[in-house]
């Protein structure tokens, strides 16, 4: 019989970046927050996809209950972005995210899925919804699958 699996739950927020405009600097800021987040969700089990946006960032925060809250009072704390907003914080049947820590900015490659989604008007006006924010992550991270060959594996 299958162990008993403990209670996941996913977190789903967004927020303005307190970065430097010099894109240079900003995306080593950003690279910066990922090296941490990434030691520390393998530790904690967590897995997650983050999307920059403007001067927004977005995220799903995926793992056992105490360890999401753990680590989301952590960042909520963090100096380097501000207006912290919940849209969503449940439970679910499974992880969704296959990373510790991910996260993507609009590029030339991807911008079909970031103009699809288009979520920058509904962050500025503060009510992205839970739903979009969730859907372009995974379309962002199955497309880094596919490209890499392995998107057979999240049919
Ligand atoms: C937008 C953003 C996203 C972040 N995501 C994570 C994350 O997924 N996991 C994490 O441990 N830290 C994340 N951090 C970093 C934490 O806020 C914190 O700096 C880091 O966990 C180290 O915490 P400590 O200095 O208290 O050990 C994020 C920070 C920002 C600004």
């Amino acid at each position: 019989m299958r162990a008993k699996r403990t209670s996941l739950v996913h977190i789903i927020y967004f927020s303005r970046l307190n970065l430097s405009a010099d894109p240079a600097k900003r995306s080593e800021q950003i690279a910066e927050i990922g090296r941490v987040a990434q030691k520390k969700n393998e530790f904690s089990v967590i897995t997650s996809f983050m999307i920059v946006e403007g001067n927004f960032a977005c995220q799903v925060i995926e793992g056992e209950r105490s360890s999401v809250h753990e680590t989301f009072d952590r960042v909520s704390a963090d100096q380097r972005h501000r207006d912290v907003q919940i849209n969503e914080w449940r439970e679910i049947a499974k992880r969704e995210f296959v990373h510790s820590f991910k996260s993507a900015q609009r590029n030339t490659a991807n911008d079909g899925l970031f103009a699809k989604a288009n979520l920058l008007p509904m962050l500025q006006r503060g009510t992205p919804k839970a739903t979009a924010i969730h859907g372009l992550c995974l379309a962002l991270q199955n497309d880094a699958m596919s490209r890499q060959g392995i998107d057979h594996l999240f049919i």
